[in-house]
């Protein structure tokens, strides 16, 4: 098992030795290696049984390092880093050489993201080399928002995780590139298209296309439970799986089903809440995935705030 503490000093001996550290960011737990050293790199791969074409993204602890790995940043882009960094929000950049075609996977473009987190931004402000790190999570699987989800999934592979709590955001970073003039997003997430339509105007959400992914965490099955997820209309979902006889769980937005036993229910936000319902997705699919359920019934949400973001989470999770 992994040691589970708060050591910012132990973390950062150990990711100079080469190996691998959980670290908290507000959006999901992330599977940390120094972004410099190849074999970090590959190990990264390796623990998470993740296909080497799916590019990694990187970390800084501050806009001062940003020149060391990037070429130049896009003015629209610049301008949404001043208002979003730190925090929840990647950018897809021209990356220096320095960056290895390993990490972008051939591509010439790097995802740059400065998290929030204060553990882990005061762990990258120690480090003199930025931090690769995926969702801490096997590949396909649902992103970690504790540090209990990572020791379960990855425990025995990697020596420490970096106990940050709850994630408070909940969701992956929200990922924002250009193409010819035109500010593009390529995963939806933490920061909302509201939100980024204030600093830039009208952005294009590129859909998603498993021939054509982009990027892989746009690929149509992701971030999913073992067990099937159902999405629908809860009553009559609800109505059909009973008469079918199967055993299920109810994830939904606000309600909780009085008829329904309690230890096969959850309620993403009683109040209606859209960061509560955000912060509070994983750790509800996490827990009706290990529950007696054969299914898991959800439902969307309302297409706004970070609504857009979590339907896209379900959508891919009951896609599988
Ligand atoms: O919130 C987050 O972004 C978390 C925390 C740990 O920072 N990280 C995260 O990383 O979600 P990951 O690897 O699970 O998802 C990053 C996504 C992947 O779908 C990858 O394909 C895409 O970003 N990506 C990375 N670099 C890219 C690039 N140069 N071009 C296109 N897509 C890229
Ligand atoms: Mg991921």
């Amino acid at each position: 098992m992994a040691e589970i503490g708060k050591d910012i000093e132990k973390a950062a001996r150990i990711l100079s030795s080469g190996q691998l550290v959980a670290i908290p960011t507000e959006t999901v737990y992330g599977l940390a290696g120094n972004a410099l050293d190849e074999q970090a790199v590959l190990r990264i791969f390796k623990t998470k049984k993740r296909p080497e074409f799916d590019p990694l993204i990187i970390h800084l602890g501050d806009k001062s390092q940003l020149n060391e790995y990037v070429r130049e940043i896009p003015e629209e882009l610049q301008r949404l880093a001043e208002r979003f960094w730190p925090g929840p929000l990647t950018l897809l950049v021209s990356k220096k050489p320095v960056i290895s075609d390993l990490i972008t996977s051939g591509l010439d473009t790097v995802g740059v993201r400065i998290p929030r987190h204060p553990l882990t931004r005061k762990l990258l402000q120690s480090l003199d080399y930025p931090l690769a790190a995926p969702s801490a999570n096997p590949f396909g699987y649902i992103s970690p928002t504790r540090a209990s989800h990572v020791q379960d999934q990855l425990g025995e592979q990697i020596p420490y995780i970096l106990d940050g709590g709850v994630c408070e955001v909940g969701l992956e970073s929200t990922i924002v590139g250009m193409e010819e003039g035109q500010v593009i997003v390529y995963r939806l997430g933490g920061i909302s298209v509201s939100d980024l339509e204030q600093t830039v105007g009208k952005v294009l959400i590129l859909p998603q296309s498993s021939s054509n992914p982009k990027s892989p965490g746009m690929l149509k099955s992701h971030y999913a439970p073992k067990k099937p997820v159902v999405l629908g209309d809860l009553e009559a979902l609800i109505e059909g799986y009973r008469q079918k006889g199967t055993v299920f769980a109810v994830l939904s937005f606000t309600r909780t089903f009085p008829d329904l036993p309690e230890s096969l229910q959850l309620a993403l936000s009683p109040d209606g809440d859209y960061d509560e319902a955000a912060r509070n997705l994983f750790s509800s699919m996490r827990l009706l995935d290990a529950s007696e359920a054969d299914v898991i019934l959800a439902e969307e949400l309302p297409e706004i705030h970070l609504g857009k973001a979590i339907n896209d989470r379900l959508r891919r999770a009951a896609a599988k």
